[in-house]
Parts: structure tokens; sequence; C-alpha cells
């Protein structure tokens, strides 16, 4: 009887072990999970690949949507952008000259916002130009907008790009939604 009794609380114990170890897991890899669920990663193999997946990524937006791009130079910031261009087919568009900040494109009651904010000293000279105007107005797609980070809507799309070590043509290419 002692025997069966002790047998039943070694098998409560055992599965309270059992539980808390999947709680633990939970708590460690539970948030990563989440947030790899809600991230889409990309391979590109080329210029071209690149500029495919931005016009399939500029399907999804809408005016209002504000676009961080983030990498090092030359790790194709640019020609994703192309890309989202090109699906409005404002590839053509004369870019306003009046601004080396941004450049305009209209297009179809489309308005998209090209920023390169690399330049800046700080998010105090985005707003001087009027950058937080633009936010509403269409769709923005900053470059090196972690830099300006503060005076970013409270909601944007990250887009990542890192290049490759073993094939210069490679790059991968992250997209995810900040909720702040
Ligand atoms: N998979 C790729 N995706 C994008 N660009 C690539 C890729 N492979 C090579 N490249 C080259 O890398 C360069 C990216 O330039 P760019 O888009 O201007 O970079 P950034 O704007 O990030 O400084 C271009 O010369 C492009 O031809
Ligand atoms: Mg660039």
């Amino acid at each position: 009887m002692q025997c069966e009794l002790e047998y039943k609380q070694f098998k409560i114990a055992i599965f309270k072990e059992y539980l808390y170890a999947i709680y633990k897991f939970c708590l460690l890899f539970g948030g990563e999970l989440l947030v790899n669920m809600q991230m889409e990663k990309y391979l590109s193999n080329s210029e071209n690949e690149t500029k495919k997946i931005a016009k399939k990524f500029a399907s999804k937006l809408k005016i209002g949507d504000v676009v961080v791009l983030t990498g090092d130079l030359g790790s194709g910031k640019t020609k994703f952008t192309e890309g989202i261009l090109e699906y409005f087919d404002l590839q053509d568009e004369i870019s306003s000259p009046t601004f080396t900040i941004v450049n305009e494109y209209t297009k179809n009651d489309v308005n998209v916002y090209h920023f390169d904010v690399y330049r800046l000293e700080d998010e105090d000279e985005f707003l001087a130009i009027g950058g937080e105007e633009y936010f509403d107005k269409g769709i923005c797609i900053i470059e090196w907008g972690e830099i300006i980070k503060n005076v970013l809507p409270s909601n944007y799309i990250q887009v990542t790009f890192d290049r490759c070590l073993d094939d210069e043509n490679q790059r991968n290419i992250c997209i995810r939604r900040i909720e702040n």
C-alpha cells in the first residue's frame, strides 16, 4: 500500500518536472519562434531575384506604409527599391530634383517616396525637411531608416539585407513588421 502511494507520488513528481520543462522551453524559444513566424526570409541569388522579391512585397503595400531598408552599402537596398518602383510602374518617372534626401514618384494616385537618410546627421535634420509629413501621403521607403528610428511611426516594415560570405551575388533578405 505504502509502496503504491510512493509510486503514485513519484509519477506525479515526474509529470510536474515534465510540465516544468515544457514551460521553460516555451519561455526560452516561444518568443523567438513567434518572431520567426512573423518574419519572411528570402535568399536572393542575383539583382533580378532581389527585384522579384521586391515586386511581390510591393503588391501587399498600401498608402501610409513605411518601409525601412537596413543593410551595408551595396547590399541591395536601392535594387529592392527599384523593384518596388517597377511594380507601381514608376521606374521611368523623373524623380524630383528639389531634394537630395527624398525622391518623389507619382502615378495613378500612388505616391512613392524614396528616402536615403545615410547622410543625415540626426533625426532633427529629417524633421527639418518635413520628413514626417510624407508618412501618411503615400508609401515611404527609407534606406538607412534605422538612423532616424526615434521619429519613425510606431508601426513600420523592416527589410534587412545581408551579404553571404561565399557568394558575392547572394543576399539574405528578411522582412518583418515592427509594432511598437
Ligand atoms: N542578389 C543581389 N541583390 C541585389 N544586388 C545585388 C545582388 N547581387 C549583386 N548585386 C549588386 O550589388 C549592388 C547593390 O547595390 P545597391 O542596391 O545600390 O546597394 P545599396 O543601396 O544597399 O547600397 C549592385 O551593384 C547589384 O548589381
Ligand atoms: Mg542605396
